[in-house]
């Protein structure tokens, strides 16, 4: 892998998406090794992080890792979807990593997605990352608009974890997720850019064309604060893991 020249955040440019992952996990269990096994995660759902997740349980499995131990925030959840919908991300997560490792389910938190009482559910939330000490380590990907979490493009870069209306093409995006475009919810709830920015370490994967045209935007170009992946800029521990197909306008 290769560090990029010029970047906004620092940019490797991998070889593959296994060589990304794996990079990624070796520094997972170099940060549990650290902490006798005790760490908080901040954990993303959609196509960017299955590889990742992936490798995790293959170390679990070999014995190598245990996540016993730590908490997980994850990032965004869709309003209106039950928590054993297919296409919820609890059931998401449970699919790619819960069930095939040693989690304590009890540690793993969700935004919350019910509109009763939402504010101060949020608020809560809040706390609870507060409470287990911050994010030591957060996930990303990044929608082909720039978004990180569903903070949708003009999301203050102060703004904390909210209700939030999803960009149509957001919903086109994710719309494999679902049986037709008419069951993708048009809200989801989502840790704010100010929340993301307080983890002490920010890792992004961003794989395929589609995403090239905002790397390019991003990492080239001026500081637009409309875009939420340029929150990165000013963040002391922050790394993109980028392909060749998504660094193709930036080579
Ligand atoms: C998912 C999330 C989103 C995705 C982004 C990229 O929890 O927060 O920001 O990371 O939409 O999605 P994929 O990886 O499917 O291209």
């Amino acid at each position: 892998m290769k560090l990029l020249p010029d970047t906004a955040i620092p940019t490797y440019l991998v070889e593959s998406q296994r060589e990304a992952n794996e990079a990624l996990a070796l520094e997972i269990s170099q940060l549990l090794g650290a902490q006798a096994g005790k760490a908080t995660f901040g954990l993303a759902t959609g196509s960017s992080p299955i590889g990742l997740y992936s490798e995790l349980v293959r170390l679990h499995r070999a014995g190598a890792l245990s996540l016993k131990d730590v908490a997980t925030f994850n990032l965004d959840e869709y309003m209106g979807l039950t928590p054993d919908h297919p296409a919820s991300y609890r059931a998401f997560m449970s699919e790619h990593l819960f069930a095939e490792t040693d989690i304590d389910l009890a540690k793993t938190h969700f935004p919350p997605s019910d509109s009763s009482g939402l504010e101060a559910a949020c608020t809560n939330w809040e706390g609870s990352i507060q409470a287990a000490e911050g994010i030591d380590w957060q996930l990303l990907g990044v929608g082909r608009n720039g978004h990180i979490g569903f903070n949708e493009p003009g999301s203050p870069f102060d703004s904390r974890t909210r209700r939030i209306e999803l960009a149509e093409s957001t919903r086109e995006a994710n719309a494999r997720f679902f049986e037709s475009m008419d069951e993708v919810p048009h809200y989801a709830v989502t840790m704010g850019v100010g929340t993301i920015l307080e983890a002490r370490r920010l890792r992004v994967l961003a794989f395929g064309d589609t995403k090239a045209h905002i790397l390019e935007r991003v990492l080239h170009g001026e500081d637009d604060k409309s875009i939420p992946l340029n929150a990165l800029r000013g963040h002391p521990d922050a790394a993109l893991y980028i392909d060749a197909a998504a660094a193709a306008r930036i080579g």
